[in-house]
């Protein structure tokens, strides 16, 4: 069976904001297929980034839809704020959810997400167990698999989740959520994880960090084997 075309998601934490505007310009050129925009709170995670202020900006400077990926504590109080401001994939992180009431709060931040006309999609971290999204992936339109621990970019790739993506791939029969993974794509990692099942690949300082943003998108494209438009 042929594989369907890995979607590429240029990460803007590793862009230059003072020229924003450019840089999406320059992977929206190289044919990104979505930009990923990391939300952090300092807590949550040990570093900050932006809220849904910024988000609505760069909305405002591309035609792209935007997967925005929240780490931050008690993602249902903002997730509302974070799909006005122009989400098209909205995701967080089931395990800031205190166990006894997991299944309650992501349940109903997912609805809300969903009320909204954003799709709704959860992040796991690197060391936890798939099982503890299983019971919301017939709600799910996404989930982030995240490759590095979350918080920063240009950390190397954790190859020990791949067998997270497999398991994922094999439970899309019934349902069709995509599987993005996130953290330590480069040229090197790409074909393994692509190969895994991940339907979109999320890079930062690969393609950020190069001198020219869209030819990085074209080279991860073409190292992941799927021409976008076949
Ligand atoms: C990490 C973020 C990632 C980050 C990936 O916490 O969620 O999206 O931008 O950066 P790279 O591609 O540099 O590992
Ligand atoms: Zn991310």
């Amino acid at each position: 069976m042929e594989r369907e075309a890995v979607k590429i998601a240029p990460s803007i934490l590793s862009a230059d904001f003072s020229r924003l505007s450019e840089q999406l310009a320059s992977v929206e050129q190289g044919g990104a297929d979505l930009i990923h925009v990391d939300v952090m709170d300092g807590h949550f995670v040990p570093n900050i980034t932006f809220g849904p202020i910024i988000v609505s900006a760069v909305r405002k400077l591309t035609q792209l839809p935007l997967c925005v990926h929240l780490m931050i504590s008690e993602p249902w109080k903002y997730a509302g704020a974070f799909c006005e401001a122009g989400a098209d994939y909205l995701s967080f992180h089931c395990e800031t959810a205190p166990t006894a009431e997991r299944a309650r709060l992501v349940e109903e931040t997912i609805g809300a997400i969903r009320e909204k006309n954003v799709r709704p999609g959860l992040a796991v971290n690197p060391e936890t167990p798939l099982s503890q999204l299983f019971p919301f992936l017939e709600l799910l339109d996404l989930v982030i698999v995240m490759s590095v621990s979350p918080g920063f970019g240009a950390q190397g790739f954790i190859a020990d989740v791949l067998p997270k993506v497999q398991d994922l791939s094999g439970r899309r029969e019934t349902h069709r959520f995509e599987i993005e993974v996130d953290g330590g794509v480069n040229l090197e990692t790409a074909p393994s994880i692509a190969m895994a099942g991940a339907t979109i690949l999320a890079a930062g300082s690969f393609v950020f960090s190069s001198p020219d943003p869209a030819l990085a998108v074209r080279n991860l494209r073409q190292v992941v084997g799927v021409s976008r438009n076949p």
